[in-house]
């Protein structure tokens, strides 16, 4: 398999459905990469995946370019998207230049996402013409969760609708190579697939995107809580409690470690001397 690049995204729009997925350490790129995912983004959901928080709000740029390093350094052939924190573009185009440019430049990643429409224009302008490719996040975005008034679905009204379209057709025009919708119904994330050239990654958005994201924690069943629109393809999280519940029980009556399967020998002549010392 070989690494997609930004061409490579936008060719599947029309063509193939996009599947990406987050990752954050080692073993969940690894286990990504391996399953054939076109895309992993290194979210700031980390925030609340990784560091138990109950939003994405205090998630630093080193704590997305500590996460990111491992996770393209463990998926080497996998298109990797970074998200960029809070606070950590709004001031200005500078700021969003500066701490891009570190997540780009330290990590490996191919491309950054950050979240917002109109207000972030410049901002994106900017990060295109540097040369870093940047993916658009509208709709719900978790980043703004306190002014949302928390995790609620976008774009229930005409006039929110018309809004998003305004703002996915202003991201396309400022150089996005794709754009993740989160949480806006199904109808109002289709009509902005067919009127857009580049491809949308839906996220409780319908089937009508270009492609869809999950959290890795939300779709193997290691989080508590599941986002409505998350399928849980598997209940990791279960399996994880039983194996460690026979764990704790095997070794509480010396059934683990086994002294064939798990233990270590010493040659009888060696044995020998050493009780004799
Ligand atoms: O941070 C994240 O994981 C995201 C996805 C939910 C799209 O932004």
């Amino acid at each position: 398999m070989s690494k997609k690049t930004i061409l490579n995204i936008k060719e599947c729009k029309n063509v193939k459905k996009l599947t990406m997925l987050t990752a954050y350490d080692a073993a969940s790129a690894r286990i990504v990469e391996k399953a054939g995912i076109d895309m992993i983004l290194v979210g700031d959901s980390l925030g609340m995946t990784m560091q138990g928080k109950n939003d994405t709000n205090s998630v630093t740029v080193d704590d997305m370019i500590y996460h990111a390093k491992i996770v393209c350094n463990n998926a080497p052939n996998t298109f990797v998207v970074v998200d960029m924190p809070f606070m950590s573009y709004e001031i200005g185009v500078e700021q969003a230049l500066e701490n891009a440019g570190r997540i780009f430049r330290e990590t490996g990643a191919r491309a950054v996402k950050l979240e917002g429409g109109e207000t972030v224009l410049p901002q994106i302008k900017a990060l295109v013409n540097a040369g870093i490719p940047v993916m658009g996040h509208l709709g719900l975005t978790p980043q703004r969760s306190a002014m949302l008034g928390g995790f609620k679905a976008q774009a229930k009204t005409a006039a929110g609708a018309k809004k998003l379209l305004e703002e996915a057709l202003m991201l396309e025009d400022a150089g996005c190579f794709s754009i993740v919708l989160e949480a806006v119904p199904h109808k109002i994330a289709d009509v902005i697939t067919q009127k857009l050239s580049i491809p949308t990654i839906g996220i409780g958005a319908g089937n009508g995107c270009d492609g869809q994201v999950l959290v890795f924690h939300d779709m193997l069943g290691f989080s508590d809580f599941t986002p409505r629109f998350a399928k849980r393809y598997a209940e990791l999280g279960d399996l994880a409690v039983k194996a460690i519940q026979e764990y704790v029980k095997e070794v509480e009556t010396s059934a683990f470690p086994e002294t064939e399967k798990h233990t270590f020998t010493i040659a009888d002549e060696e044995w020998e001397k050493f009780i004799k010392s």
